[in-house]
């Protein structure tokens, strides 16, 4: 059964993030499932994004008065009600009719803001359109053809967008051998990347996997000039999106980046690359001591990779982080039920944000330190000194 076709989800039987995953394993085409929820290659990043939460604990702290919690947080100079956004992520119909729309519109209702891929599939502005005003964010990746990638810039900042995100990690795309395995080769019949006015120059079923006919269009050649050149364009704040080295980070911060998002792409970029939460108290130190060594105020840092329970999001945050981000958790809420799925995933994560919130005794995202987590193993992931 396509997808939106199928009987409506009993909500009110979804109790964890997870199980919006299993209702789409089980409710979804193999192949349009498989391309969401797989990794690349040995699936190593993909599973240790989650493993690598599980490594750390959390040191509770009791007897304050817990009453009143409040999620609040201010990013890029806009509020969300959550310290949960979403992910840039392409092709949300490829799980329901609703796609970016129907994600926009459950981000509204729940206070907090998403990040819309350019390949989306719907324009750019009929996402911001649905969105009815709530703040959203609009990622980008530098293609060969600069008068495209600079007509889209301008169309995102007319379109209303608070920030431009810039995808670094992915001048090729990892390889996901399950899209080979199934044969998706272009994208199914009825969706497209609209936000690229013509399929000229590249065709997107000639490769053996998806991915590998789009990222042809992309241009290899960037490096962190390219950030000046964004800034000539546009005086949209800069999210760099895909940072995992401390020294990546420090260059971000020099090039005139306004936040970070630490990410390995949800583990669909380089396979054995280090999980996004282990990442992410090196690159957060990286980023105050450049800051500081600038006589700036830090730039806040956000991760996204791995994040299903609300204790994962106070354990990024005790570790640094503004806000965390979701990828794949949107795509199975939207198989599940669209825009109300979305919205109901959200609910669930808040809820259980506030819980571990209250059992921690933090009552606002401020009290929210690093001497709340403990680490199993805190000098596995030491460099080698050779
Ligand atoms: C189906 C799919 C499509 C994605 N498309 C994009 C994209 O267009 N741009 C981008 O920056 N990241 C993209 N991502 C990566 C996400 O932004 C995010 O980094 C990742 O999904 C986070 O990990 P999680 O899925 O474990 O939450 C995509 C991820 C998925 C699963």
């Amino acid at each position: 059964m396509a997808a939106g076709q199928r009987p409506p989800a009993d909500l009110s039987k979804f109790i964890s993030v997870d199980d919006f995953q299993d209702y789409a394993r089980a409710h979804m085409d193999k192949a349009r499932y498989e391309y969401v929820a797989s990794g690349t290659e040995d699936e190593q990043t993909l599973q240790e994004n989650r493993a690598a939460f599980k490594r750390f604990f959390l040191v509770p702290r009791f007897m304050r008065d817990v009453s009143k919690i409040d999620t609040a947080v201010d990013v890029l100079g806009h509020r969300a009600s959550l310290p949960v956004l979403v992910s840039p992520a392409g092709v949300h119909n490829i799980c329901h009719p609703q796609g970016e729309v129907g994600c926009a519109r459950a981000c509204a209702r729940a206070g907090t803001i998403m990040a819309v891929s350019q390949h989306a599939n719907s324009t750019l502005e009929e996402v911001a359109a649905a969105a009815g005003g709530a703040p959203q964010w609009f990622q980008l990746y530098i293609l060969k053809d600069r008068a495209l990638t600079r007509d889209i810039v301008r169309r995102a900042v007319a379109a209303g967008y608070k920030a431009l995100v810039l995808t670094i990690d992915s001048a090729r795309f990892g390889y996901r051998e399950a899209d080979a395995r199934n044969g998706f080769v272009g994208l199914p019949e009825g969706l497209s990347l609209p936000n690229y006015p013509t399929r000229e120059g590249y065709d997107d079923r000639d490769r053996e996997a998806w991915d590998q006919n789009t990222e042809r269009i992309f241009d290899t050649t960037c490096d962190w000039s390219e950030i000046a050149w964004l800034r000539s364009i546009t005086t949209l704040p800069i999210v760099i999106k895909g940072v995992m080295a401390p020294e990546d980070a420090t260059l971000a911060v020099q090039a005139g980046a306004s936040c970070i998002i630490v990410s390995n792409h949800g583990g669909r970029a380089l396979d054995g690359c280090l999980a996004s939460i282990d990442a992410l108290g090196p690159v957060v130190a990286a980023v105050r001591e450049q800051c500081f060594r600038s006589d700036m105020v830090p730039v806040p840092v956000m991760m996204d990779g791995g994040v299903r329970r609300g204790t994962d999001v106070l354990k990024a945050l005790a570790l640094g982080a503004t806000a965390v981000l979701l990828g794949r958790p949107v795509f199975f809420a939207l198989a599940t039920a669209g825009e109300d799925g979305v919205f109901k995933m959200l609910q669930l994560l808040r809820r259980e944000l506030e819980t571990a919130m209250v059992l921690t005794g933090c009552r606002s995202l401020a009290e929210i330190g690093p001497e709340l987590v403990v680490h199993r193993a805190p000098y596995a992931f030491q460099r080698s000194s050779l």
